[in-house]
């Protein structure tokens, strides 16, 4: 083709690649490598699309009216309806916040090791990305003020993760909210992903901040929590203006009307956020307790589904150490290609008791004989 594209742009690699994984492996492997709540059946699922049947003949309502209502009655007295965007995932989000802001040559933070689609949404726009970093040595911990230090003084918007993905610890509120005035005086907009926050104990504790501080933007998901990627909805929270702003550069009718339906549902199912949050915080130490008993690796501490964790030995990387895995039908995410993380970094998921332990048992196997 002789036309000029206007930009190459890739997505990079996520993890859970399991539809070419089972081209050509048995398809009943287990994936450790995306961070998704087990306990969603399908069931529950389909109750929400049947009711949805009804109006797949129509074009979704572009607003969400019923979902965004949903979530002013949830977050009462934190955030109006003017307050909320509704999006195929966060990943539509990301975009079209970026596509509403960026223009080229405009400077934007991004705190790494994270997600990588920030980049992609910056790039996208011909903004120019300044990575900042968390470090391992302070368990990844958020340092407001040597952060802003650090930050190009001509910074537009900064992106952060909390919990952050890949390390899952929650930076709390207060260190959150000194770095979101510190953004506040200098003028710089605050992308705060909460992907993760409803594992999490006493999730709602930002959402006060929206009224206080107009440079912050709030980005949460469905997915991870809610067991629903194939889906694809989120939602974010901000001022007024900036959502109008949003909502104007967004796909008309984006979020499909079964979306719409399941995420409603979701959100108003109580016993999965009990069962969720017993499941992970007993499975979370049982995790920590057995890899604790395997040679060569160190785990970081987490709040949430996931844990990262460092090889200490030559013999492995994550990458053969994946490689080894995949022969027994697991599949572990290679850190490898985060930013600000080394060939020594992978990350597993929490599932339930049965798979957690044939994990272990795997890991045990591989590093107690071979490492
Ligand atoms: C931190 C973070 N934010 C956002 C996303 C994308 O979420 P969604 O599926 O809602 O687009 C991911 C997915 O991996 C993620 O890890």
């Amino acid at each position: 083709l002789k036309t000029k594209f206007k930009l190459n742009l890739i997505h990079k690699s996520h993890g859970g690649e399991i539809f070419e994984l089972s081209e050509s492996q048995s398809s009943n492997f287990l994936d450790f490598s995306t961070n998704i709540n087990p306990l969603i059946t399908t069931n529950m699922l389909k109750l929400s699309t049947i009711s949805a049947i009804e109006d797949m003949t129509k074009y979704p309502d572009s607003n969400s009216l019923k979902l965004k209502k949903k979530l002013v009655e949830m977050f009462h007295p934190d955030i109006n309806q003017s307050n909320v965007i509704i999006g195929a995932g966060a990943m539509e989000l990301i975009s079209v916040f970026c596509d509403c802001l960026i223009s080229k040559g405009d400077k934007v933070g991004i705190l790494q090791p994270t997600f990588s689609e920030y980049e992609w949404a910056v790039e996208k726009n011909e903004g120019i990305v300044q990575n900042l970093f968390r470090y391992p040595e302070n368990n990844f911990s958020l340092q407001p003020e040597e952060l802003m230090k650090k930050l190009d003084p001509q910074t537009k918007i900064l992106f952060l993760c909390n919990p952050n993905n890949p390390n899952g610890k929650l930076d709390s509120k207060e260190q959150i909210e000194f770095l979101v005035s510190l953004a506040q005086n200098k003028g710089i907009l605050i992308f705060l992903d909460e992907a993760f926050i409803e594992f999490t104990e006493d999730f709602n504790q930002t959402l006060e901040l929206i009224h206080k501080y107009p440079n912050l933007f709030i980005c949460r998901s469905l997915t991870k929590f809610y067991g629903v990627p194939g889906i694809r909805i989120g939602y974010g929270l901000g001022s007024s203006d900036l959502i109008r702003a949003m909502q104007g550069f967004q796909n008309l009718w984006s979020v499909n009307c079964i979306a719409q339906q399941i995420m409603f549902d979701l959100l108003n199912n109580d016993l999965l956020h009990l069962m969720s949050h017993e499941l992970f915080s007993s499975e979370r130490d049982y995790m920590f307790k057995e890899l604790a008993k395997i040679p060569h690796l160190k785990m970081y501490s987490t709040d949430v589904n996931f844990i990262l964790i460092e090889i200490e030995t030559q013999k492995y990387t994550a990458q053969t150490l994946q490689q080894q895995l995949l022969k027994e039908n697991i599949l572990i995410r290679d850190c490898s290609n985060y930013k600000g993380l080394d060939d020594g970094y992978f990350r597993i998921c929490i599932k339930q008791r049965k798979e957690n332990s044939i994990l272990i048992n795997k890991l045990k196997e591989i590093l107690n004989h071979n490492a």
